[in-house]
């Protein structure tokens, strides 16, 4: 358990929590004591807080199912709650349910992460989320309380950051790994997923190479490892396919991932806005070439989930790939506080105007789980793709979007609230727009 220098919960600020936990430890002990005394009788025996919660989860749940169904569903909800470690704070919401057992982390290729990583386009662009610099104080204290969360996964990419800014989220993430002050363990844990753009003078492996080390762009003569300041990447991965424009250009890509995994300049590889067709092309070239392919990201969520994701879902669950989810919350679409009629300033704003009108019966579900469930509407999103298999990776740009996201960790939603969204969500008229790089 951590304490904010304020003496609160780290997480939800709430009050003397390390008060409360305390008592709570103390409370549990004394149910464990009591239940390992053999003159206490099995069906005498009481269930600590957790468990008793687990039980009332259970039978709130069968009664409304009154069958089997969704039995492992509550099966696992039942493990999660025993499983998790709370902070002992009495805030519903606060996301300091932490220390996921081996069972809810999730392997991408050599990797272990949590459920849910976090994403970095925010960092650095001016354009589409109205970053400034004056951010990062607080951006830096958003990646303390993920770390510390056990939030291990950051997406990032070497064309992160508008204009001057051009590789601003990774410095800024190489330097928030240097000035992180917490659990050493926790900060080797870490693992960065970086994405190499298939600019069109990256002709040659070597290109990728150079972009992985040392690549001489503008602002300054080093590649995605030199801004980061690491010797080793957790995933490098291909931005976009040039499949669809320039095809002798994808052939190079890929053996510039062959390369930087050969020469140990990142424990896995991963690629981005491949289609299903694409995605099994490129995993048997690498299979070849002995390049395990561990990870793809595709734009998955509730307004973005057709045939498409639903077949590179599958094609991931043959070929052992883990999904990586991005833009989960539908660039905003999803956190609740956008309406047609409120939508954020520039070029957001005109793609909200078209899209969320017709969302209107999937906001209201997605309102009315998140209140029946004390959750917010962006933890409920967010636990979708999770429920799908995917781990998603919100955007965040402050330290209330960072608490509020934490808190889609450490529960499931039941296999009929999933079937309640995914029908809202089909009666919308139109989806999300699609990457203009997705293959087919
Ligand atoms: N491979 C690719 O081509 C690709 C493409 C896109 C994204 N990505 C990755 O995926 C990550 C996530 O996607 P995304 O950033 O595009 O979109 P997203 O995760 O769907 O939405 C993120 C935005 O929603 C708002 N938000 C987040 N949490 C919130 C909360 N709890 N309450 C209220 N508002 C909240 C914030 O914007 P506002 O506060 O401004 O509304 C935030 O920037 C990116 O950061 C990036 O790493 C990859």
């Amino acid at each position: 358990m951590w304490e904010s220098p304020g003496g609160g919960c780290v997480t939800c600020q709430h009050g003397s929590s390390m008060y409360d936990w305390q008592a709570r430890v103390a409370k549990r002990r004394t149910t464990r004591e009591r239940n390992s005394d053999p003159k206490i009788p099995s069906h005498a025996r009481t269930e600590n807080s957790d468990e008793r919660r687990a039980t009332s989860v259970e039978l709130r749940a069968s009664s409304v199912t009154g069958s089997s169904i969704g039995a492992r569903e509550l099966w696992r909800e039942r493990w999660d709650l025993r499983s998790s470690r709370f902070c002992g704070c009495p805030a519903d919401r606060c996301a300091g349910r932490w220390g996921w057992r081996v069972q809810q982390q999730v392997k991408m290729g050599p990797l272990t992460v949590a459920p849910m990583g976090f994403g970095t386009w925010a960092w650095g662009n001016q354009l589409l989320w109205n970053y400034e610099p004056s951010m990062d104080a607080e951006l830096q204290q958003v990646f303390d309380l993920a770390v510390e969360s056990g939030v291990n996964l950051f997406d990032t990419a070497d064309s992160y950051g508008t204009g001057t800014l051009n590789g601003r989220s990774e410095l800024l993430l190489g330097r928030f790994i240097r000035d992180f002050q917490g659990s050493e363990s926790k900060k080797n844990r870490i693992a960065i997923a970086t994405k190499f753009a298939a600019y069109p003078w990256r002709l040659t492996p070597g290109q990728i190479v150079k972009a992985c080390k040392y690549a001489r762009h503008f602002p300054i003569a080093v590649g995605s490892l030199g801004r980061l300041q690491l010797d080793q990447l957790g995933i490098g991965q291909l931005h976009w396919s040039a499949a669809n424009y320039a095809p002798f250009q994808e052939r190079a890509l890929w053996d510039g991932l062959v390369a930087v995994y050969q020469e140990g300049l990142v424990k896995a590889v991963g690629v981005s806005n491949y289609g299903p067709k694409q995605l099994t092309r490129v995993h048997s070239y690498l299979e070849k070439k002995g390049v395990p392919l561990s990870a793809v990201q595709i734009q998955f969520s509730l307004i973005s989930y057709g045939p498409d994701q639903k077949e590179v879902k599958a094609i991931c669950d043959d070929l052992g790939i883990k999904l990586i989810a991005y833009s989960p919350l539908g660039l905003g679409m999803l956190t609740g506080k956008y309406s047609a009629s409120n939508v954020p300033s520039g070029p957001r704003g005109a793609l909200f105007k078209q899209i969320l009108p017709g969302l209107e019966n999937l906001q209201s579900v997605l309102a009315s789980i998140a209140k029946r469930r004390n959750k917010s509407v962006s933890q409920v999103a967010i636990n979708w793709c999770i429920c799908k298999g995917a781990v998603p990776i919100p955007g965040v740009k402050s330290l209330s979007q960072a608490r509020d996201n934490l808190g889609a960790l450490n529960w499931r939603l039941s296999a009929q609230e999933v079937a309640r969204l995914e029908e809202a969500a089909a009666t919308a008229p139109r989806g999300m727009i699609q990457n203009i790089f997705q293959t087919s």
